[in-house]
This record gives structure tokens, sequence and C-alpha cells, in this order.
């Protein structure tokens, strides 16, 4: 790739989650000395042209851009499972989201639906996701290699059920963990690819198959993990009876050697504060995903006490329980959850730390918070061009806006696809 340059309003993370805007700002992307299209300067227009005489500058003064949305938790079989009712999550599995899942064994399927879902992850400005497949191996292969084509940051894993699931869903015990590490051995770490140990949650797999995943995790301690705690009130009562001896539903995976940096939780709304400070203490992060929680009507994520514990969490659109791709969408269903959120310094959930946590915080809760999310000097190229005129109220509104908080307020509760005029992926158009 080139050096280009951009002109527009401006919008990066700093390190420590400051926010940091330049109404003109310039950003200059280019290869890095392994050719990966990286951050070379990021900041004011004025301030920066000196230094690029030479440099053609693409003029797209009047839109913002803004770090890539990084969304920690959704499941890509899942875009046809969007909508559909059920009393409560439980239901919700046995009833459409298993039968559904069964069709990805047959790779030619997956291949199409992963075509679909990183479509959508374009159009709505996601360039980083964590994923779960299903638990066949064809279906990783398939968003691998499609996720591969497009230069996208992406992990996934191969979902571990050996119990409680149905045929065409349910895996065997060895069988997985001899799929699991044949997939880490094929994908983790190609291009911009990461592989997630993925047991579905405690009730479907067998001890035998959480203790393999363990083994795999110490194994491979580079690699991701991901599952699902703490979500619906029935479900924790389950692994409750599952597993009478344990502390807690997040004390199972503990018992297991699956809490670490790089392990995410999707949900972690039941928890108590001892659960929150094992999650501190060992850097596993939380994927909150409030469309899915106000959907499945699973509860409501504290992000005070989250906070507070100084647990790692970051925004989720958890498609299919969660109702859409749109980081708007999830940022602004994050702070009707967050409304009564308080931590001991006040309030939670400001604008930019919403969008904070779609970013540069969610990149932190993967361990990449030095690689994306941020728009920082060396970061990689991945970002969006949002249009503030995208609909009639968003430019009526984004035009009186009168602070940074007060323009990203807007986005969040008046935007959606029509806002992402562009998708930025490692330097490409
Ligand atoms: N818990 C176990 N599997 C799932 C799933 O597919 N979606 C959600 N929301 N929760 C789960
Ligand atoms: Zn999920």
């Amino acid at each position: 790739m080139t050096t280009h340059a951009y002109r527009a309003a401006l919008l990066r993370f700093a390190d420590d989650g400051t926010p940091l805007y330049d109404a003109d700002g310039l950003l200059v992307v280019g290869p890095n000395a392994q050719g990966q299209a990286v951050v070379h300067a990021a900041g004011d227009h004025a301030a920066l042209i000196g230094q690029y005489p030479d440099l053609p500058v693409q003029d797209w003064r009047g839109h913002l851009i803004a770090p890539g949305f990084i969304d920690l938790h959704l499941h890509y079989p899942q875009l046809d499972v969007i909508g559909s009712p059920a009393d409560g999550l439980l239901p919700w599995l046995e009833h459409y989201t298993f039968p559904h899942e069964s069709r990805f064994a047959e790779l030619a399927y997956a291949a199409e639906v992963a075509r679909f879902f990183f479509d959508e992850l374009q159009r709505h400005g996601v360039t980083t996701a964590l994923a779960f497949s299903t638990s066949h191996p064809a279906s990783v292969n398939a968003a691998f290699a499609e996720a591969r084509a497009r230069g996208l940051r992406f992990i996934t894993g191969k979902v571990l059920q050996d119990r409680h699931s149905p045929d065409g869903v349910r895996d065997q015990t060895e069988q997985s963990l001899i799929d699991t590490e044949d997939l880490i051995r094929r994908w983790h770490g190609v291009d911009r690819l990461g592989y997630a140990i993925t047991p579905r949650f405690a009730p479907t797999s067998t001890d035998a198959q959480m203790r393999g995943a363990g083994e795999l995790a110490a194994r491979y301690p580079d690699v991701w993990i991901q599952s699902h705690v703490a979500e619906n009130r029935d479900e924790v009562r389950w692994v409750a009876e599952l597993y009478p001896q344990a502390r807690s539903y997040l004390g199972v995976y503990d018992s297991f050697g699956l809490l670490r940096e790089r392990a995410v939780y999707a949900h972690c709304i039941h928890l108590d504060e001892t659960d929150r400070a094992l999650m501190a203490a060992t850097g596993t992060a939380a994927a909150v995903s409030p469309t899915s929680n106000l959907f499945l009507g699973s509860g409501f994520f504290d992000f005070g006490a989250a906070q507070d514990a100084g647990m790692r969490h970051g925004l989720a659109s958890d498609v299919g329980g969660g109702t859409s791709f749109s980081p708007f969408h999830t940022m602004l269903a994050a702070y009707f959850v967050g409304r009564e959120g308080h931590t001991k310094a006040g309030l939670s959930l400001t604008p930019s730390r919403l969008w904070w946590l779609h970013t540069a915080g969610a990149a932190q809760a993967l361990g990449l918070g030095q690689v994306v999310g941020g728009l920082r000097v060396g970061q990689e190229a991945d970002f969006v061009r949002l249009n503030p005129q995208a609909t009639p109220l968003l430019a009526r509104k984004t035009a009186q806006a009168n602070s940074l908080d007060e323009l990203l307020f807007s986005l969040i509760v008046l935007g959606d696809d029509r806002a992402v005029a562009q998708t930025v992926i490692a330097g490409k158009t």
C-alpha cells in the first residue's frame, strides 16, 4: 500500500481512554516496516500538514473520521435468528437457535451466511469482531476464509457443546478437542485472524470437555477464550444444580482455568462483588450486550459496579439474541441500561465513554489495546468515515452541537448505518 492522507473532523482515543478531537483534523496512514497499514500521523490539520508537502490529501471536511467499531461478542450463524421471540434464553436456544445452527455443518451454506454477515459488519462500520461460529469445523473455516479475503481482524472458534444439546449441534468430547487444536494450528495468527476456544456455556459442556478446553488454553496462551456467563436467572439456577460445589457460575469457568487475559464472557449480568473482583484480578473481560439483554429479558448489566471493580468490559451486539448490527443502536441501548448505573465517582456512561467502550475500550478488553481501536500513531488503520448530515434530523441536530459529547450523543441517539459513509479496513476503502 502507499501512504494516504485524509482531512476531516477526527476522533481518537488516548491510551488512558481520553477522547482526542480535532474539528479540522488530518489522518495519515501508510505501511509500517512489516507492510501493514498503520497510522503514521493524526492530529490538527494545520499543525501537521507542513510535514507532508507532497502528499495528496483526500478532502472529507464535513465528515468525521473515527476508529472502526469493535464488536466484542456476536454469533455469525445467528444472522437469521435475529428477532425470534421466546420466553427467555433457554426456550430461545431450544426453539430457534439450535435448529438453525445445525445447518452450518454444510460448508457452502456457512460460506453464504459468512459473506452476508461480513457485508453487514462493514456496512455498519465494524472492523474487528470476536464471534461464535457453530460446533461444526466447517462453520469456522467458512468464516475465517471470508474474513481473510477481506483483510479483517477477526476472531472466532468452534463451539464446544457435548451435552444438553440436540442432535445436529451436539459434538463429541474427544473429537471436539482434536478439532479445536487443528483449527488453532490452521488459523490462529494467520494474517489478522485469531482463534478463540469457545465452550458455549457451562450447562452444555461435560467436565471432560471443560477440562480439555482449559488444557488447550494453557497450551496456547495467546489464543482467546469466549463463552457466556450469568445471563439469565433460569440459566444461573441450572448451573447451580449442575455444579453444586461451585462458589458461583463464574467460579465454574475459574475451576477449569478459563479466566485470564484474552478471555471474554458475554453478559455478566448476575454477578456478585467476588465475581467482579475475580474478573478484574484475572484480566477477564465482559462483553456487554444490551440489545440482547433487553430483547431476551435477561436483565441489566451494572456498568457502575464493573467500573468500580476495575473489570474490563466493552460493548457487543450479540446478534442474533441482539437485535441490531448497528454500534449506534448498541451504544444507545447501553445508555438506557446504564442510566441507573452510577460509579462511586458519579455518572458511569457519558457519550465519549460509550464510544470508547465500543472502540478502544473493547480493544483493551481483547488485549489488543496497542493494536487497534484508538487511531493512535502505530495502530492499525481501521476507521470509519461518518456523515453527520446523513438524515435531515441528524443534520439539524449535529449542526447545533457545541461540544464533542453533544456531537457524539446526537450520532448515538439518531445514527445508524446511513451515517456510515465508508469503512476503511487496513487502509483499504
Ligand atoms: N448462552 C448459550 N448460548 C447462547 C447463545 O447462543 N446466545 C445467548 N445470548 N446466550 C447463550
Ligand atoms: Zn452470545
